[in-house]
Order: structure tokens, then sequence, then C-alpha cells
């Protein structure tokens, strides 16, 4: 499966010495699936989790460890490496960053490539740290990662969870998705917006689960990618984000708060409990239709006739919420298979949304939609009117879709003054 964008962008990955030193591999093979050329540069302690043939096989480029060469000739064409590399590439990212050289960049030390480059670096700079919870939490490391905000630099938060030092707290690098999106993001020159600062998201995402047995389940391809994407992307935005999940393998978001649920009753419980707080409304869950109408007590076994599945409705979500609108914005997804602006118009009317996201799914595009880290689609309002959305991140594609939101808010508060 090819997930190959059309703009490719040459990205100097920094690597420092931490126990989170081996996913850097797996971010070198999403960079360069997503068609951006690679080069690493490890530190001396990065050295010690993992070697450098691990990242010269994954990106076929010798990777930079040392200032200075072993020979002569080495040795002059390394000293101006640094700069060399320096001009060349579009984006440095530092993943993981350990509290070590998020000191050494805040303070302009200089004593090894990594951060010789650094200063000789005028590009977009990405840090995502990871480290003991304690070391995180330190004033000194604080105050060095606001040093870096101030000057532009872009920190993707560590997530919280269990540590490999056995602690319990932020520090663990961040979901290596987040860290592709928020390095494209900086590439695209993408800067940071409050636009969403007076809004509440209620989201759903990912699949449910509608029990046959206790073993056994109905659920669907969902893995919660675009509902998350779009959580974080408001997050970001400065909205205030409650998400109410089914089973996923994904790390919440920051800042969002996570409601996890099982099965399309529960979601919808869920969502009745908390859609008077919000102001903005996205089923992005792919929330199964139909369930077993009795689940039985204990495991079917295998004997004899198949047993007989009967299937009762579920509560729709959307439709209930399209009915109890009020003022608040409400945005609809259409996965579909065949006449997908067709059936997302149908979608749109019957669930009173104010946006539908129809995304055509199926074998023809098994690069986007269920399960990737991409989608396409259109975006279709309530005149009908629909933009095309070429494959792009599901984060990108949040952008597209809260850009949209905050044009339809504009436009009811200037027909409100406007009375
Ligand atoms: O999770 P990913 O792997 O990232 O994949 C993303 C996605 C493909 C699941 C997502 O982009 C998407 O299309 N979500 C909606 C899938 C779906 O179930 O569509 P639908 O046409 O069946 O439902 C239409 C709308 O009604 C959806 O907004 C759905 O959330 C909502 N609905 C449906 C049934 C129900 N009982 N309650 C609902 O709220």
């Amino acid at each position: 499966m090819s997930t190959k964008t059309a703009s490719q962008h040459s990205i100097v990955l920094g690597v420092s010495g931490g126990i989170a030193a081996y996913k850097a591999a797996e971010l070198v093979r999403l960079l360069t699936d997503r068609g951006h050329q690679v080069q690493v540069v490890m530190t001396d302690s990065a050295q010690r989790f993992v070697g450098p043939l691990t990242f010269a096989s994954l990106t076929g480029r010798k990777v930079i460890t040392n200032l200075f060469g072993e020979t002569d000739s080495e040795i002059r064409d390394s000293s101006i490496e640094h700069i060399d590399v320096a001009q060349r590439s579009d984006l440095l990212l530092v993943a993981p960053a350990t509290a070590d050289i998020l000191a050494k960049f805040a303070h302009g030390i200089a004593d090894d490539f990594l951060t010789t480059m650094h200063l000789a670096y005028t590009g977009p700079v990405v840090v995502a740290p990871a480290m003991n919870t304690n070391m995180w939490r330190h004033p000194a490391t604080q105050s060095n990662v606001a040093q870096l905000a101030a000057r532009g630099v872009t920190i993707v938060e560590p997530d919280a969870g269990d540590l490999a030092c056995g602690m319990v707290g932020p520090g663990r690098l961040a979901d290596l998705e987040q860290i592709v999106e928020t390095a494209e993001g900086a590439l695209e020159g993408r800067t940071r917006t409050d636009d969403l600062a007076s809004e509440t998201v209620l989201i759903t995402a990912g699949p449910t689960q509608e029990a046959i047995d206790p073993v056994r389940f109905i659920a669907n391809r969902s893995s919660g990618r675009m509902g998350y994407a779009l959580a974080r992307e408001a997050r970001e935005r400065g909205a205030r984000v409650v998400l109410v999940s089914g089973p996923v393998a994904l790390t919440p978001p920051n800042g969002c708060e996570v409601i996890p649920v099982e099965t399309a009753e529960q979601m919808h419980r869920a969502v009745l409990e908390r859609l008077s707080e919000s102001t903005i409304f996205a089923a992005v869950a792919a929330v199964a239709d139909y369930r077993p109408r009795a689940a039985a007590p204990t495991k079917l076994k295998k004997h004899g006739e198949p047993p007989p599945l009967e299937l009762e409705p579920t509560p729709d979500i959307l439709l209930e919420v399209g009915r109890l609108k009020g003022g608040r914005i409400v945005i609809g997804f259409a996965a579909e298979t065949n006449d997908v602006l067709e059936n997302a118009r149908a979608k749109l009317a019957a669930k009173n949304c104010d946006l539908i996201v129809a995304n055509p799914v199926g074998s023809d595009t098994s690069d986007t939609g269920f399960g990737s880290s991409l989608n396409q689609g259109w975006l279709v309002d309530s005149t009908g009117e629909a933009t095309e959305l070429p494959s792009m991140s599901k984060r990108e594609m949040s952008a597209r879709i809260l850009d949209k939101v905050v044009h339809l808010r504009k436009a009811v508060e200037s027909s409100r003054s406007s009375r």
C-alpha cells in the first residue's frame, strides 16, 4: 500500500539518546512512506540505544554521527557538512529529544553535529521530548522548553503513561503519527491559531462493539484515527474537547477529555449526557446500525445448525443530535462505497447537519478512509455545495473541516449583527 503524498520534503531527523530512540526507526518509516527524504543525525548517546545501521538501512543514506570524520579528507568534508546539511533541509525534527539536547538547544551549546547544525539552521525546528517524568517536570527542563517555544520551536508534548523507568506520568514520546502531522504542519508553515477558543467540541470516534455472546461481537474497521485527529486539531486551536471513543488502540490526544465506550447504546448515552455543554458536535464514529437483539449469556458452542442471529436497530446518535441541534454546529460523516455525494447529501438533510464529510470507502480507496492515516472525499455544506478534499493526512483534513466551521460561525455572527 503506497501512502505517498504530493509534497516531498527533505527532513533532518535528530535522534538523541533515550530509551525511545528505537521508536525513531518507525518514525523514519512513516516519514519516508509519505514521500519525505530523511537524513538521520545521531548523538553519541543515541548510538548506545540503536545502531546507525538501522537508520542507514531504512533511509538508504549514511547516518551522520560525528562532527569530525576519521580521515583527513573526511575531517575536511565534515567540517562544512553541518552547514551543508542545514542549508539543504526543509525541517529539523528531533525525536526523541532528551533533557540534555533541549538544554543544549536552549543555551546555544554546539558540541556535536546535531547541536552545531541546530545553530547553523534557519528553518523550522520541531522537537518531541521523551524522558523520565521528574526530568520533564524539572523547572530547568520546563524553562528550556519555554525558551525554545518562545523562539518559535514547535514542541510535541510528551504523552502521559507508563514509562520505561517504572514511573507513571508525562514523559513518553508522543504518538508517532502526531509527530509526523506536527512536522508536516511546520513544513507547510501552519501557525497555531486560537480560533476555536470559545467552543466546546463533542466528538464521537472509532467503532462500536455489539455483543453476540461474552466473547464475540459485531464491529467494523474504524481505527478512530479520523476522530482523534479532529479532536487533536480542535484542542490545538483552543477548543475544549470531549471525545466519546469506541475501543481503539490510539493514545488519547493531550488535553482532551476522553469517555471510553463500547456499544452504540453507551455512545448514545454519553453524547446525550454531554450534549448541553457542546457548541459543536462531530459524529466521526462508525456506529453499528444493528446489534444482536439479545446477547447469549454464555459462549455459543459449535454444534448442529449455526444459531440464528436476530438483529435490531441501534439508536441513531447523529439523527437525535440533529433534532436537538439548537445553536450548535453539527458535522456528520458519511462512509460510502457508491454514489458518494448523492448519499452524503441525503444524510446531511435527513440528520439536519450543517456539514457532512463524504468519504469514499472500499477496495478502490484502500489507501484512505478506514484504518489509514490518510483520508479523501468532499466537504458538503447545507446548501449542497461540495468542496473536494484530495488525499491528505487526517490531521490536515481536520484542519480543513474546522476552517469551514470557523467560516460558518462567522457567517452566523455577521448575519445576527446586521439584523
Ligand atoms: O476511524 P478511521 O479508521 O480513521 O476511519 C474514519 C471513518 C471512515 C470511520 C470516518 O471518516 C467516517 O466516515 N465515519 C462515519 C462512518 C459511518 O458510519 O458512516 P454512516 O454513513 O454509516 O453514518 C452516517 C453518520 O451517522 C456518521 O456521522 C455516523 O457517526 C452517524 N451515526 C450512524 C449510525 C448511528 N447509529 N449513529 C450515528 O451517529
